[in-house]
C-alpha cells in the first residue's frame, strides 16, 4: 500500500542528468505516429494548461474531456461526461482508440479528506476502465498529485518535502489513486508518472482553487470599496517561506514526465523554484492594483467575502467586464486554507532537475502577468 511509500517505485534519485532529447520519446511534429493526448479535467486550472500546452507543441492531436465540454479547434475535441457515472464513461470514451497518453487533473471537491477519497478514486478507476481496453497504444498515464502527499494542507510538515518521504495517516486521496496506478500498471504496457505542483497559479472559471483568482477579486474589491490592500491571513502565514507553482512550467514538466522514460513510474515535485514570503510579495500585488498596503488582518474569507456579490455584480456592470457570475470567480474556502499556513510550505525540486526538467518561473512576475491577462480577458477590472 503506498500510503506508506508515497514515491515507492520511483527511479533511482542518484539518475545522472541526461540531455532532454536523449531519452525522450516526444515525437518530432512531422512524426507519422503523432500521439494522442486525453486531458482529463481539460476545464480546470491545471488542465487548461496542459491542452494549451500540448497544442503549442504541434506534434499531438488532443482529447479535452469534463463534465461541461468545451470549444474546439484544430486538432482539439471535446468529450462531456460526468466520471462519476461508469458506465456512461464506458460509452462515451468507447471511440477513443488511439489515445497514447492520459494527462490525469480532474478532481472532485469534498469538505473533508475522507470524502474527498471515494469519487476522486472512482473516477480516475471509471477513467482506466474504460480507455484501457480500447486503447492498444495506450503508453503513459499521467497523475496530477500535490502537496497533499506530504500532509502539507494538515500542519507543519517535512521541508523541503521530498518525494520519498515516509507516508501519513489515511484518508489522503492523492495517496490512493497513486496506488491504483500502480496496481493497474502491474503486467500493462503503459507507464505512469505522477506530478506533484505546490499552489498552482493559472486561468480558470468556477473552480474550487484557484489562488491568482481569490487575490486578483480580493485586490478588486478592496479598490471597489476604498480599500487598502491588507493580507487576509495570519501575521505568521504573512512572514513564512512559500513556494507556489505556474500552471504554463507545471503543464510543461507534466508533458516532459509523460514523455520521457527517465521519468517512468515516479513522481516528481514541480514548482516554479523560487521561494517568497508574502511580505514581500503583497507590496508588489498592491502596486499591480493601484492600492496601498495595510498591515495584515486575519479574516475568514469565505465569510466575510460571501455578502460581496452586489459588489461585484455592479463591478461587472461599470467596468464593462465579462460577464462571470461571482461564483465562478470565488475560490474563498481556498484562499482561507493557504493564507492560513503559517508554517515552511515548499518541497525539494531537486529531483526533476536531476532527471533533466530544468525550468524555472519567477514567481512576482507569474502574479503580474497573470492579473494582466485577467485584465485582458475583462475579467477584473
Ligand atoms: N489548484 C491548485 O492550486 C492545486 C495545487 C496542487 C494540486 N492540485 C491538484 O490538481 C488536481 C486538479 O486540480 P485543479 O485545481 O486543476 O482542479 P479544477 O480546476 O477544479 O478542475 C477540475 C477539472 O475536473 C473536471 N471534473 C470535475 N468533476 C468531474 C466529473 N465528475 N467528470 C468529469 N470531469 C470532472 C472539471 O470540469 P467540469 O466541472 O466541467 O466537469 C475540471 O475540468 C487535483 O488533484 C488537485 O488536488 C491542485
Amino acid at each position: 500500500m503506498s500510503s506508506s511509500t508515497p514515491d515507492s517505485s520511483t527511479p533511482d534519485s542518484s539518475t545522472p542528468d541526461v540531455p532532454a532529447t536523449a531519452a525522450s520519446r516526444t515525437a518530432a511534429p512531422d512524426d507519422a505516429a503523432r500521439q494522442v493526448a486525453l486531458v482529463v479535467g481539460a476545464q480546470g486550472v491545471i488542465g487548461r494548461g496542459i491542452v494549451d500546452e500540448l497544442l503549442r507543441r504541434g506534434d499531438w492531436d488532443v482529447v479535452g474531456l469534463s463534465r461541461r465540454g468545451g470549444e474546439t479547434a484544430p486538432r482539439l475535441r471535446h468529450v462531456a461526461v460526468d466520471l462519476l457515472d461508469p458506465a456512461a464513461s464506458r460509452e462515451r470514451l468507447a471511440g477513443l482508440t488511439d489515445v497514447t497518453h492520459v494527462f490525469y487533473a480532474a478532481f472532485q471537491d469534498r469538505p473533508t479528506p475522507s470524502e474527498l477519497v471515494a469519487p476522486n478514486v472512482a473516477m480516475l478507476r471509471n477513467v482506466l476502465d474504460a480507455i484501457e481496453p480500447v486503447a492498444p497504444g495506450l503508453r503513459h498515464v499521467s497523475l496530477m498529485q500535490g502537496y497533499k502527499v506530504y500532509g502539507a494542507h494538515l500542519g507543519p510538515f517535512t521541508t523541503p518535502a521530498r518525494e520519498d518521504e515516509p507516508g501519513h495517516m489515511p484518508p489522503e486521496f492523492n495517496v490512493d489513486q497513486q496506488a491504483l496506478l500502480e496496481e493497474r500498471r502491474a503486467g500493462a504496457a503503459w507507464t505512469w508518472s505522477a506530478i506533484r505542483p505546490s499552489v498552482v497559479a493559472g486561468y480558470a472559471l468556477g473552480n474550487p482553487m484557484n489562488l491568482a483568482m481569490v487575490i486578483a477579486v480580493y485586490a478588486s474589491i478592496s479598490k471597489e470599496l476604498g480599500l487598502p490592500l491588507r493580507f487576509p491571513g495570519t501575521q505568521g502565514a504573512y512572514d513564512t517561506l512559500m513556494e507556489m507553482t505556474d500552471a504554463g512550467l507545471l503543464a510543461r514538466a507534466v508533458v516532459w514526465a509523460g514523455t520521457d522514460e527517465r521519468c517512468a513510474d515516479g513522481a516528481f515535485n514541480i514548482a516554479n523554484g523560487d521561494l517568497f514570503r508574502w511580505n514581500r510579495m503583497w507590496p508588489a500585488i498592491a502596486g499591480a492594483f493601484g492600492l496601498e498596503v495595510a498591515p495584515p488582518l486575519p479574516l475568514q474569507l469565505d465569510a466575510v467575502m460571501a455578502d460581496k456579490e452586489p459588489v461585484w455584480d455592479a463591478m461587472v456592470e461599470r467596468h464593462g467586464l465579462a460577464p462571470n457570475a461571482y461564483a465562478d470567480v470565488s475560490s474563498w474556502a481556498f484562499g482561507d486554507a493557504v493564507f492560513s499556513w503559517d508554517y515552511d510550505f515548499f518541497a525539494d525540486g531537486s529531483k526533476a532537475r536531476r532527471h533533466g526538467f530544468h525550468e524555472h518561473v519567477d514567481t512576482e512576475a507569474m502574479f503580474l502577468e497573470i492579473f494582466a491577462d485577467l485584465r485582458r480577458r475583462r475579467v477584473i477590472p
